[in-house]
């Protein structure tokens, strides 16, 4: 897969590149991601980006060339160009496994006041971490370039997937190390029984008793 991050932020996501899961994925070449500033591609002669709003208003909007010509340099018939913004659809699981199934992802990060609303011609979907406003979309897309990542194939294994929160509307179900006793605190019995019918039983009354304490909203669905 191949993530391109437009922002225009660069250095953001320069530390969370180049650690843990996302470092080995880029260096098995199970992703390739890059991150470009559009702001190279504005034709102003001091690369001004945005602008004003039409009617008044507080803020900068972000301005549609130097967007528009970013994207259509670098968009494919493969590519999926994906805006982070608070008035799109909300992220969960389930898109996450989706896109991680796509072969080039763009990631279009706003800042300001938002997107000249033309911008949005160009984009296959709007996606919004949550009903908060944040600074501009460089987190939202580090967290849709790490849940997806880390669902490619060779990434991470399957199996601890497999048994994520999300997966089949339930939350997972509680793990534990070594020792056996913490501070008074004793692991549940049946996990060093070696029964792994029982164990997986007792896992999936786990999983699903916290589901239904916590978000019962999961199990309606
Ligand atoms: N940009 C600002 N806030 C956002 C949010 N909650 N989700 C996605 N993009 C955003």
């Amino acid at each position: 897969m191949k993530i391109d991050i437009l922002t225009l932020f660069p250095n953001m996501f320069s530390k969370i590149l180049e650690e843990s899961i996302l470092k080995r994925a880029q260096e098995k070449e199970a992703v390739t991601i890059r991150v470009i500033n559009f702001r190279e591609y504005s034709n102003d002669p001091h690369q001004k980006v945005d602008d004003t709003p039409y009617g008044g208003g507080p803020g900068m909007v972000l301005s549609c060339q130097p967007i528009f010509d970013c994207i259509e340099s670098i968009r494919t018939k493969d590519s999926k160009v994906i805006m982070l913004t608070p008035d799109g659809t909300t992220y969960r699981q389930s898109i996450a496994y989706s896109l991680a199934k796509e072969k080039h992802l763009i990631l279009l990060c706003g800042h300001y006041e938002g997107f000249d609303e033309r911008i949005r011609s160009l984009c296959d979907l709007e996606i919004s971490i949550g009903d908060y406003v944040l600074t501009g979309g460089e987190i939202p897309a580090m967290v849709l370039a790490d849940s997806i990542v880390r669902l490619l194939p060779g990434v991470i294994e399957e199996e601890s997937h497999k048994e994520d929160s999300f997966n089949n509307q339930r939350l997972d179900y509680p793990s534990y190390t070594k020792p056996f006793i913490f501070r008074g605190m004793k692991v549940p019995e049946v996990l060093l029984s070696g029964n792994h019918k029982k164990i997986d039983e007792f896992r999936r009354q786990m999983s699903y008793n916290k589901t239904k304490e916590r978000r019962p909203d999961l199990l309606e669905k």
